[in-house]
């Protein structure tokens, strides 16, 4: 059954080095969540949606052939938007082979979730990386709904789905904060006969919450002990829709931190999605002293969006403390907010990060010895990170991705504000996320080669 996917994006060894003022403007690559729940939700309307903006990186890429091998039409126009022609809740075919996910969590357990409703079995798999991470969260939700699976040790990929069209509505208390835990019950959910709820210890990024609704489906949201309840009716048929995505503030967070910590430098980045529950990174360098300016950008779609100004200063940062309330909106920017802390007056304190360590890699342990290897005091204590900031730390080390994009990008930023340069090791894998990363950060004067990394 095991068909691992190839984990030839380990290859590749880029450099960040010292120096170079940024400079002038970017438009950073699509959201990668509203991308993958684009095609996916797409696929389960009646007819044909459009989505233009979407990622082009090989997480999005594995959602699309997944959905081709599960029947679905995807076609490209010459303006590089997409057609998606929907099967409906319900219809997607049997696939003949092995549904590899390659390095995203994301289309895993959302796929996960869509398979739950149909009445075949799939096989679901990835990269080492992908396979080593927790599959529990969404498999017991979806089994108390009537799905069965069959796994690798532990829970963990490769594992198999035998969905049916009779799926059970469920109330479902999520141990962590999860947007890919919640996506997947609801869209389960829409295969089922009544109401389907999560209720989430914090909110999560609603992306698909709101995409849902605009293809019609019944969703609501009531807040609960400082947390949400979010609930979806089943027995759904959604309506196709033209969606517009933003680009990906997680992205954008690398270019903004480079600038940050580079004298002189301004940047503008493009029509960055700034949907409240991600934007902790934007609020938390602004808490350390950054200079950030926000102009909305006028945009098509559910999801707001802005122009982005940033100006660096040498020595313009101060340490943070973040409570474990930024966690669920600032989740993905830990790796970009450590190297902006680790060039920061004072001992940052990001708090109540535990999720990092089930990430593409165990990003706590990878940002603590990353740092401390680069010269930088950093150290964890129970679920916290704290990161002693230095004006110019020393850098002079090899970093390995160990097939995490963001760890990889994050250390070639640092390398740009070090005093000697920093490598890292398996910086291919910068493709699942920004394949052009290397060459707009150039573009913007940064010092940070990929060779064919990720040019
Ligand atoms: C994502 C949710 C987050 C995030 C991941 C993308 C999504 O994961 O880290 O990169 O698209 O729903 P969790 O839901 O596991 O927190």
């Amino acid at each position: 059954m095991t068909q691992p996917s190839s984990d030839s994006p380990s290859a590749g060894t880029a450099v960040g080095r010292p120096g170079g003022v940024l400079s002038g403007r970017l438009r950073v690559p699509g959201d990668k969540s509203i991308s993958h729940r684009a095609f996916l939700i797409s696929a389960l309307a009646v007819g044909e949606s459009h989505a233009d903006g979407c990622l082009e990186s090989d997480d999005v890429l594995a959602t699309q052939a997944c959905l081709r091998a599960l029947g679905v039409e995807i076609r490209q126009t010459a303006s590089g938007a997409y057609r998606i022609h929907g099967r409906g809740v319900h219809g997607l075919a049997p696939s003949d082979g092995v549904l590899d996910c390659g390095n995203s969590g994301t289309a895993a357990r959302l796929l996960a979730g869509i398979l739950a409703g149909h009445t075949f079995s799939a096989v679901l798999s990835g990269d080492t990386s992908l396979r080593s991470r927790p599959m529990r969260r969404v498999i017991d939700p979806l089994m108390a709904m009537g799905a069965e699976f069959l796994t690798s040790r532990d829970g963990r990929l490769p594992m198999t789905v035998t969905g049916t069209d009779e799926l059970l509505p469920l109330d479902w208390n999520s141990a962590v904060p999860s947007a890919q835990v919640k996506t997947c019950v609801l869209l389960a959910g829409l295969h089922a006969s009544g109401t389907t709820t999560v209720v989430e210890p914090r909110p999560s990024r609603d992306h698909g919450e709101r995409m849902l609704r605009g293809f019609g489906a019944a969703v609501s949201t009531a807040a609960v002990d400082g947390g949400q309840a979010v609930s979806v009716e089943g027995n759904a048929t959604l309506r196709p829709t033209a969606i517009s995505v933003p680009g990906d503030v997680s992205s954008a967070a690398f270019p903004i931190v480079a600038a940050l910590l580079a004298d002189g430098s301004e940047v503008e980045l493009e029509r960055v999605g700034t949907n409240p529950t991600r934007t902790g990174v934007l609020d938390a360098l602004r808490a350390m002293g950054a200079d950030i300016d926000e102009e909305p950008a006028v945009g098509a779609g559910a999801e707001p969006m802005a122009n982005l100004r940033v100006r660096g200063r040498a020595g313009g940062l101060r340490a943070v403390d973040l409570g474990p309330e930024y966690a669920p909106r600032t989740i993905d920017e830990y790796p970009a907010l450590a190297m902006a802390a680790a060039c920061a007056d004072g001992v940052s304190r990001f708090r109540g990060v535990g999720e990092l360590r089930v990430k593409e890699s165990d990003r706590l342990e990878a940002l603590r010895s990353g740092l401390v290897a680069a010269g930088v005091a950093a150290r964890v204590e129970d679920d916290d990170l704290l990161i002693e900031g230095t004006p110019r730390p020393r850098g002079g080390v090899r970093i390995e991705a160990s097939l995490d994009h963001r760890i990889a990008m994050a250390f070639l930023v640092l390398g740009t504000a070090c005093a000697e340069p920093i490598e890292v090791g398996g910086a291919g894998t910068i493709r699942t996320s920004w394949p052009e990363f290397g060459s707009a950060m150039r573009r913007l004067g940064a010092a940070i080669d990929t060779g064919t990394a990720a040019p």
